[in-house]
Parts: structure tokens; sequence; C-alpha cells
């Protein structure tokens, strides 16, 4: 179902490489004065400016960067100078002020990717004029929900995420954290290199239209997959944090060496942890894992990617993109207490169905469409704040499509695994519901987060009035998380 014809894929597999976070003005991980918030092993922390415990604070800047991959320097961009950039981190409740300065040469904004705040500081260029270069914009929100979160511009965002802007949010809930000897974000990411360069958008022909840009480079935080490695005592369990960040290829991902369980999503923690032998990882989507180090040696994590083989058939091929060196150790696992979620469980009150497909057209030849219609500012629907309603997403053609919704969550009828999603991957022909809970009031962008299919046009709204007396975000419907 995810074979793409005429496509081959090749890693490049020389050498180690490490990003460059030299020479650029970045603010280093400080611990907030009040309490703590946990370590999250990734990308440094921003600096909260703010001495108020319950407001966090910081200067953003989206820049030029370079990175080294196989002994060729890239011209790359960044959140204050970093690839991936710096680690918001935040509590439940608090309030985030961002002073974001664009140093690029085009125009950009900064979306809070699955966080439920006001639609005008949501990023969206729809609502906000993007800010030009050398233009600054104050961003200011309340979290309302832990979990694993994430940034990137929504402007150009095919060759703007692409080019290295992309960063780690993780929101924490003092009173329902589970407990970890550790915590890790993984930002699994591949980007397409041709001779140390980064080719111009929409230079690779039919699939990059139909499939998105696939990557020939797997980077895991910024630096060549391959040479991501940690180390670790037996005994330890840790809480990993994971996000597809590339802009089209879905990942499967496998671990071994290490037992684990799946124990969040999109919108946090779920009821109910899973084990399984393989994660589906979509494109913007999260997962987050428990791992268990239940035995000393290696750990890796693999990324199962399809290539063609001489005879023009898909096989898979495993690719390490995380490794962890497991020390001997005769310390037994913590049990880990698991917190009381409840998922919301408000029955539907009707069903919109959301079409997709595409036309041949455009300044790229190709447009994709939602409901018949390319970058459409007519909304797929309306509803008022605090609705349920199924949506029925009606795959018409072969490649498949994650679907993201800006500002609420959801649950995905016949899940296995209940929990709530902001990103769903709707494979080639096939039809998958969604239960929308629609609390968020504002004009929310609907949209594929394969980012070729978004600038092609596939990109709408919904709208939510909302109630009266009610101008903010409501509350979540449920006990979800708190
Ligand atoms: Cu992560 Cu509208 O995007
Ligand atoms: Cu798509």
């Amino acid at each position: 179902m995810r074979a793409r014809c005429c496509f081959a894929f090749v890693i490049a597999l020389a050498g180690g490489c490490s990003s460059n976070h030299e020479d650029h003005g970045t603010h280093q991980e400080a611990p907030a004065p009040a309490a703590p918030l946990p370590d999250v092993i990734g990308p440094p922390a921003l600096e909260d400016e703010n001495p108020d415990p319950n407001v966090v604070e910081v200067h953003l800047a989206a820049t030029g960067s370079t990175m080294e991959i196989d002994g060729k320097q890239i011209t790359m961009r960044g959140y204050n100078g970093l690839i991936p950039g710096p680690m918001l981190k935040a509590k439940v409740g608090d309030e985030v002020v961002v002073h974001f300065r664009n140093e690029l040469v085009e125009p950009t904004t900064v979306h809070w990717h699955g966080l439920r705040i006001p639609d005008a500081m949501d990023g969206s260029p729809r609502l906000q004029e993007p800010v030009p270069p050398g233009g600054e914009f104050t961003y200011r929100f309340k979290v309302p929900e832990a979990g694993t979160y994430w940034y990137h511009p929504h402007v150009r965002a095919n060759t703007q995420v692409e080019s290295g802007l992309y960063a780690p949010i993780v929101i924490f809930d003092p009173a329902k954290e589970p407990e970890y000897d550790a915590q890790r974000y993984l930002l699994l990411d591949d980007i397409l290199l041709e001779g140390g360069k980064r080719p111009a958008e929409f230079t690779q022909g039919m699939p990059e239209r139909m499939h998105g840009r696939w990557g020939n480079t797997l980077l895991t935080n910024g630096a060549k997959a391959d040479a991501a490695q940690a180390t670790a005592e037996q005994g330890t369990v840790e809480r990993w944090r994971l996000v597809n960040t590339a802009n089209a290829r879905t990942m499967e991902l496998e671990l071994e060496g290490a037992s684990f369980r799946v124990i969040g999503t999109d919108g946090g923690l779920i009821p109910e942890p899973y084990t399984t032998k393989r994660l589906t990882l979509p494109v913007g989507k999260r997962y987050d894992l428990e791992v268990t180090y239940d035995r000393p040696g290696p750990v890796k994590l693999i990324s199962v990617v399809q290539e063609l083989d001489a005879n023009d058939k898909v096989v898979e091929k495993p690719m390490q993109v995380f490794a962890v060196d497991v020390a001997a150790s005769a310390r037994e696992p913590r049990a880990v207490t698991w917190p009381e979620i409840v998922l919301p469980s408000r029955a539907p009150e009707r069903t919109e169905t959301v079409t997709i497909n595409a036309v041949e057209g455009g300044d790229h030849g190709v447009e994709w469409q939602l409901n018949g219609k390319s970058h459409s500012t007519e909304p797929l629907f309306t509803a008022a704040q605090g609705s349920t309603i199924t949506i029925r997403l009606e795959n018409k053609l072969g490649p498949e499509h994650p679907f993201h919704l800006h500002g609420q969550f959801f649950t995905v009828v016949g899940d296995k695994h209940p929990g709530l999603h902001d990103t769903v991957l709707v494979p080639g022909m096939e039809t998958v519901e969604i239960v929308a809970y629609l609390d968020n009031p504002g004009r929310w962008m609907a949209h594929c987060h394969i980012l070729e299919h978004a600038e092609l046009g596939m990109m709408s709204e919904i709208v939510i009035t909302p109630k009266d007396g009610a101008p903010a975000p409501a509350a979540p419907s449920s006990g979800h998380g708190h």
C-alpha cells in the first residue's frame, strides 16, 4: 500500500557527522528557580527568563544554520541556530511568552503543533500576517494539556521544515507524571541531499508531487541517524518521546534489545499502554514509549524503510536511527504507577465527510484537494464549540495522507488502543473515521502533513463558533490527564 513506484531510495551510509551548533548565540539549559521541570535528554531547553514560576518567557529566532554531513557543509536554517531547535518546556497551566524574531530572508510563522491554544497564536498564516524578514512577533498562550508536541513554521513549510526549522515541546503535568529514570526526546527526520545541497522544491518530478519529498539521509536530533548513541544501565526505565519531522516519509519503527510499551500519543498519555512489535509513525505525529532495559547489550531503534530492488520490487530495509549501549547491572526495573487517564466519550452528533483527491493543474501540474478544492478558505464545515463530530476521511487515490487538524483532539473509530490524536494516517484508497471533540473555538487549519501535499493545495479549515460568553478555549471535556 505504501509502495512508491519509480522511486528508488538510497541512504548514504558513509561516515559520522554532527550538526554544527557553534557560533550562534544560543540559550542553553537552565533550571527554573522554583520547581525544576524534569530533565529531557535531547535538544537544549530554551532559557526561561521570567522569575514567575507560572510563566515561561523565552526568546526564539528563525536563523541561518549549517550542518556537516559526510564531510560536507550543508546550508540549513534553524531556531536559535540549532537543528532541531531548542526545546520548549512548560507545565500545564503555564503562560508561555515567546519573543520571536525572523532572521530569515522570507516570511515565516511559528506553529505550536498539537497545543490547544487560541487560534490567533497558532501560527496560521490565515490568521496571523506572517512575520516579515527582520520582523518580530510575540506569541502568548496558556498551555492546557501535558504531552509531547513540536513547533515548526507554517509558511512554505515544505522548504522551511526541510531546511531544519523544527523543534520539540514538552508539557508536564506535575500531578500526573509517571516517574522514569530518564526521559529523551528523539526527533526523527529525513532530508534529501544531492552533492551537499538541498535541491529546490518540486525538482524531483512526479514522485515528489504524488508522495511528497522522501529524503536520502536519516537524521536523529539533527545528526546522521546511524551515529546517534547513548548509554544506560540495565534495570533502568526511560520515557522516549518520538516525533516524525520528515516532510513525507512514514516511519515503521521497531526496537531491538529492550522491552517497550507505547504509553502516549499526540494528546498525551493513553489509558492503557500496550506492547507492539512495530509502530507506524506518520509525519507530524508523536508517540511516547516506555523503554525497559531488561538485559545488557546493544539496544537499537530501527526505522524500516522501503526501497526498490533491482527488479523494481519494494523491499524493506531496516535502518538504525538510535542506539543505546546498556551496561550490565543487578538493578531491578521500577514498577511504574500508571495515572488514571479518562478519554472523552461524548456521542457524535453528526458525520461530516471529507474527500481526498488530486487533479491536474496549478503551478506544479498537480493540485491536491479536500472536498474538491485546493487551498480552500471556505471551511470544510462549521460547528458550535463543544460539538462532537464524526469526520469521515475518504481517500480516493493511492497515496496515503497523514491528516492533521489544528487546535483539537480526536479519537479514531476502531482504534484498538484508544488515545487522543491530532494526526491520523489515511492509507491509499481507504476511509478512516475520527471522532473530533471540537472544544476550542476559532478558525482551525485542517490539512495533510505531507508538506508537499499541503503546499499543492491539500489545505483547508474548519470553523468552531464560540459558545456565548466562552471566548477562551474550553477545558478538556473529561478528566483527560488532570
Ligand atoms: Cu504540524 Cu498545520 O502542522
Ligand atoms: Cu497528503
